[in-house]
C-alpha cells in the first residue's frame, strides 16, 4: 500500500507524515517513510536549485519538472522493494505535486510515465491565509496569491483523483485522528 499526503506549504505534511509513521508502527505495522524531493542525487539537486531566488523563470520550472520526475522514478524501484518486503509506504509529496505545481500540463503525465500514482491520497487543504502564518518568510501578496492559485488547483485536482480531503485548518490532533479514519478500513484496522 502507498499511500500520500498532498498540500500546500504549510498544510502539515512533514508534521503528519511523521505522526501517521508513528501510529501505523505502533499498530505494529512496518512503514517505508518517504518525501519528495527524495534524498537521491537528483532529488539534492533539486533542493539547491529550490533555494536559488532567481528560480522563476519557465525553463528554469521545467527543468525543475524534469529533475522531479527523474527523482519519482528512482523512488519506485524503492517503493515496489519495501512493498515487497511488506511495508506500507508513507509519502510526503508525490506525482500529484508536479501535477499541481505545473498546472496539469499533458507533458507532466508523459515525463512521469514510469511513475505510480499512489493507492490513497489525502489532501491537507488549507486556507492560505493561515498557510502564510505558518511558513516562514511567506510574507507578501504574490505568496498570498501563488498559495491561493494551487490550493484551487489542488480541489480541482482532488475532484478528478478522489482524494481524500480532510480540513488542515484543525488543530493537529485533529488532523491526525482525520487521517486514521481514512487509512483504517483501507488496512482492515479498527481506531
Ligand atoms: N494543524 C496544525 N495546526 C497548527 N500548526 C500546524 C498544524 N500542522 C502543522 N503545523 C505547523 O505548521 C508548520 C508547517 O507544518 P509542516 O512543516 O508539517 O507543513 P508542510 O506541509 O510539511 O510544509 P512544506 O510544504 O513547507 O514542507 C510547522 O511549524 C508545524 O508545526
Ligand atoms: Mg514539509
Amino acid at each position: 500500500m502507498y499511500m500520500c499526503l498532498e498540500g500546500i506549504d504549510g498544510s502539515g505534511k512533514s508534521t503528519q507524515t511523521a505522526l501517521l509513521e508513528k501510529w501505523l508502527q505502533n499498530c505494529g505495522l512496518q512503514v517505508f517513510r518517504i518525501f519528495e524531493p527524495t534524498d537521491s542525487k537528483v532529488g539534492l539537486l533539486i533542493r539547491e536549485m529550490l533555494q536559488d531566488p532567481g528560480a522563476t523563470d519557465e525553463n528554469f520550472q521545467r527543468t525543475l519538472a524534469l529533475l522531479f520526475a527523474a527523482d519519482r522514478t528512482i523512488l519506485m524501484e524503492k517503493i515496489a522493494h519495501a512493498e515487497s518486503e511488506g511495508q506500507i509506504v508513507v509519502s510526503d509529496r508525490c506525482f500529484y505535486s508536479s501535477m499541481v505545481y505545473q498546472d496539469g500540463a499533458e507533458w507532466i503525465g508523459e515525463i512521469n510515465r514510469f511513475v505510480r500514482k499512489p493507492d490513497v491520497t489525502l489532501l491537507l487543504d488549507l486556507d492560505p491565509e493561515t498557510a502564510m502564518t505558518r511558513c516562514e518568510g511567506s510574507d507578501s501578496f504574490e505568496d498570498l496569491n501563488f498559495l491561493m492559485r494551487t490550493r484551487s488547483r489542488y480541489l480541482e485536482l482532488a475532484e478528478k483523483e478522489g482524494f481524500f480531503i480532510l480540513n488542515a485548518n484543525n488543530g493537529i490532533n485533529k488532523v491526525h485522528e482525520d487521517i486514521k479514519r481514512v487509512i483504517a478500513p483501507k488496512l482492515g484496522m479498527c481506531i
